[in-house]
């Protein structure tokens, strides 16, 4: 999840007062904040997400933003009106402008040397649809909502034009070295069932029907696990799980015993979905609610990997995390 290593006293050292988007650019930095959780939780977490961020498409296709101490990230000019889209390039040439992130996961692999699998990711159309039109985060997502409503057709255009760059990056970040994928939909409950099946849905299950081919265009032969994350669509969970991803990361809204059910059997993995807030309760409450969603997710007959519902803050302190992710392993073994 975003800022996953905030909480760690050695990610503000290596970053210190370098903005964001730079520190991700950068190979060297980059994989070394990637593997900093690995080595603070040795033998406890499987798996690094590549230090990255959703709106690298964004600025791939031509936008300019910055990312501001406290508030996040701020877009200089966003879309409010159709005429705004002759500012948007359609088709960024993804290899070329987002060389760097191809490097930074190459070298994290190198480095990594085997020790956990690297997964890469990638913000969903809508999601980013959202961050290009409001500018940033928001509450109320008027603009976002002016141009589902009342820019339909122009909205279909700029989803379908991510949709195929989320294809490319996603694709190349498997040829430079990513093991398993994610794809982000972080404002999927910002729009109802119908709109869901409208504007995200589509374009979610075309980046997981179009990336094998494009794959295999490019030289790879094994299959990659591929997960969605669509915080808030709990609606949505049966037609995710035919939507062609392996994983489907759940946000702390599911009874992990309702999700069990929804899936039924099928070739899914559920992943997720401890609220990250436990990790403000004492080692008591963290343990019992790590068995109480590990218990959940049915004690070993669902394949299952453990997550929270969404990122952590960087107010958590190092030592509950670590609590939890050792109480994952003794009731997970269990
Ligand atoms: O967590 C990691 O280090 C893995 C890499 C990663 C980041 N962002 C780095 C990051 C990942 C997987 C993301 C995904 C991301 N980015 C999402 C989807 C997941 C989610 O949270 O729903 C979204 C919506 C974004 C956009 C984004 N990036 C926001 C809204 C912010 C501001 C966060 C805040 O509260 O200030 C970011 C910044 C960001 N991305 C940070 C990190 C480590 C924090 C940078 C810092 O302040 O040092």
């Amino acid at each position: 999840m975003r800022q996953a290593g905030r909480y760690l006293p050695e990610y503000h050292e290596v970053k210190g007062k370098r903005d964001f988007f730079e520190t991700c650019r950068d190979a060297e930095i980059a994989s070394t904040i990637t593997i900093q959780p690995v080595d603070h939780f040795e033998g406890l977490i499987d798996a690094a997400i590549i230090f990255s961020d959703i709106l690298v498409i964004p600025q791939a296709m031509g936008f300019e933003i910055n990312m501001v101490e406290g508030k996040g990230p701020v877009f200089v000019d966003p879309l409010r009106s159709p005429e705004d889209l002759s500012r948007v390039n359609f088709k960024p040439d993804i290899l070329k402008s987002l060389d760097w992130a191809f490097k930074s996961i190459t070298l994290t692999r190198t480095k990594l040397n085997g020790r956990v699998p690297l997964l890469g990711f990638v913000g969903a159309p809508w999601t980013l649809l959202v961050y290009m039109t409001e500018g940033q985060g928001s509450k109320m997502f008027r603009y976002a909502k002016e141009w589902i409503y009342n820019y339909t057709k122009e909205s279909h255009e700029l989803l379908q034009a991510i949709t195929d760059a989320c294809i490319e990056f996603l694709a190349q970040q498997v040829v430079a070295g990513a093991q398993m994928l994610q794809v982000f939909e972080s404002w999927a409950g910002e729009l109802g069932p119908f709109e869901f099946n409208e504007f995200s849905l589509p374009y979610l299950r075309q980046i997981a029907q179009k990336l094998p081919q494009r794959l295999s265009e490019l030289g790879v032969k094994e299959s990659i696990p591929l997960t969605v994350f669509a915080k808030g669509a709990w609606y949505a969970l049966d037609d995710l799980c035919e939507s062609g991803y392996d994983t489907v990361s759940l946000d702390w809204l599911y009874k992990p015993e309702d999700a069990v059910k929804v899936v039924n059997g099928r070739r899914i993995t559920l992943q997720g979905n401890l609220d990250p807030g436990t990790i403000y309760g004492s080692d008591e409450v963290i343990s019992q609610k790590v068995e109480q969603m590990i218990k959940g997710f049915g004690g070993g007959k669902q394949n299952y990997i453990i997550n929270f519902g969404h990122g952590t803050h960087p107010f958590m302190k190092p030592e509950k995390i670590e609590h939890f992710l050792k109480e994952c392993h003794k009731f997970g073994s269990q």
